[in-house]
């Protein structure tokens, strides 16, 4: 009907006809310019032909939209129920919370800790950083939401590797220690659960998990230079099963599976979990005030174990000075003659001057005069950088914090085992 009169199709059939028409009166005797016209136009039919065949194709799933758009004008709910699915995952992406609260106020999910589970382990459409961000919420419900997502993971038989591989595919670990914290736990729980008789504890099985993500950094992030064997790997994780080893032959098949090929994390920004828990070394150009004298010199600096290191060249060995960042806070300031200022500084100081040392000109080393340390950066994007990290690395570590206290927990377990 309406689609024929005004279709491409149309007129591409009549070219055809006259291209058919041409050929049905050729004469039989070609000569070879008319034998090369004649490919030509045979050519160009196989072309038209298969043009026409995506015409009607296309023509054929409009005319099963206009269907349906009809039936539904009819009553049929279905496609009015897929439209709001697909906007309640938008939704999901752009607020996980806003976007459960959707779906289930229009009937599209139950609001049980099951379904919801399910849906966020189904994970169609859904980024995969909204699904951590809902699993990682410490509200009552996320947390048995939580719970019944780990618990739809099938580990059984599954190496730690493995088991590691799939839970960190299905959704993107958020960044705080917290919530990492729980859900590694969680993930624990279901391995030792799915492989009884594995590992003595779930503390065990939760410590040795760091240590592999720890190891896929150390072997593949090309920052870290120091690369550990096998026999550290090994050494690194003595005693860590209730106080005994592991066998040898479990950490040489997880370190092989590391080293083969590195965990896939989703949306891999780069920011993977290192990045999170550990300070990365920075290195750069900064200018710094004088603590006795108020000149800005420009110094290399590093920061490192914790510490700012500053140089007077880069390829110097020794550092002119150091300033632990044990118990400093930095602050972006205004100064009058420099751009992108921060300052580190001793909150609630009573006049103190800020531990650290530095090299005087003859070689003598010297306690710092500074009650704080002003810095200059080139760029806002660099002062913005500096200030992150060295915000990271002056604040409690809370992964080791973490780890500290479940192999704490682990000795102690120990302890009570042998009176
Ligand atoms: C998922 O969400 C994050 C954070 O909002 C965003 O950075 C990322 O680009 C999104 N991913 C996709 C595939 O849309
Ligand atoms: C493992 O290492 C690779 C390479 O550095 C990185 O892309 C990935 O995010 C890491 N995975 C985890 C879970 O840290
Ligand atoms: C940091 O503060 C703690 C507690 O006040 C103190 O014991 C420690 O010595 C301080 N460290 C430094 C480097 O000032």
């Amino acid at each position: 009907g309406m689609f024929q009169s005004e279709s491409p199709a149309a007129s591409v059939s009549a070219y055809l006809i006259l291209n058919l028409f041409l050929l049905l009166f050729l004469p039989v005797d070609l000569s070879p310019e008319e034998r090369s016209e004649l490919e030509d136009i045979r050519r160009r039919k196989g072309a038209l032909l298969q043009e026409i065949q995506r015409l009607r194709d296309e023509l054929r799933e409009a005319i099963i939209e206009v269907e349906g758009l009809e039936t539904s004008t009819e009553g049929s709910k279905t496609l009015q129920k897929n439209r709001h699915v697909a906007m309640g995952r938008k939704k999901f992406n752009m607020d996980p919370k806003k976007g459960i609260v959707f779906l289930v106020e229009n009937e599209l999910l139950r609001h049980t800790q099951e379904d919801v589970a399910q849906f966020l382990y189904k994970g169609e459409g859904l980024n995969k950083t909204a699904i951590g961000d809902y699993l990682g919420e410490r509200e009552d419900f996320n947390l048995k939401v939580l719970q019944a997502f780990v618990d739809l993971h099938e580990f059984t038989d599954l190496n730690l590797v493995q088991a590691l591989r799939q839970f960190l595919w299905s959704f993107r670990l958020p960044g705080e220690a917290q919530k990492i914290d729980r859900m590694m736990e969680a993930f624990a729980q279901r391995y030792c659960h799915c492989n009884p008789g594995v590992f003595q504890s779930t503390d065990t099985c939760y410590v040795l998990s760091f240590a592999i993500i720890m190891l896929n950094t150390s072997l593949h992030n090309p920052n870290v230079r120091d690369k550990p064997g096998l026999d550290r790997f090994i050494s690194m994780n003595r005693g860590i099963n209730e106080g005994g080893d592991l066998p040898e032959d479990l950490l040489r098949n997880l370190y092989d599976s590391i080293k083969n090929e590195p965990f896939k994390i989703p949306e891999d920004d780069g920011n993977d979990l290192t990045h999170t828990f550990f300070n990365p070394d920075r290195e750069g150009w900064l200018l710094k005030l004088g603590g006795r004298v108020k000149t800005w010199k420009r110094r290399w600096f590093i920061l490192t174990d914790n510490c700012l290191y500053y140089f007077e060249y880069t390829t110097d060995k020794e550092p002119r000075g150091i300033i632990p960042l044990e118990n400093l806070s930095i602050r972006e300031v205004e100064d009058p003659r420099k751009p992108n200022c921060f300052e580190l500084y001793i909150p609630n100081n009573r006049g103190q001057l800020i531990k650290a040392c530095k090299t005087e000109a003859d070689g003598r080393v010297v306690e710092g005069n500074h009650n704080v340390y002003r810095i200059s950066a080139p760029t806002p994007e660099e002062k913005d950088e500096w200030i992150h990290h060295i915000n990271s690395a002056v604040s409690v570590d809370p992964f080791y914090e973490m780890l500290a206290a479940r192999k704490k927990r682990i000795s102690l377990k120990k302890n009570e085992e042998q009176p």
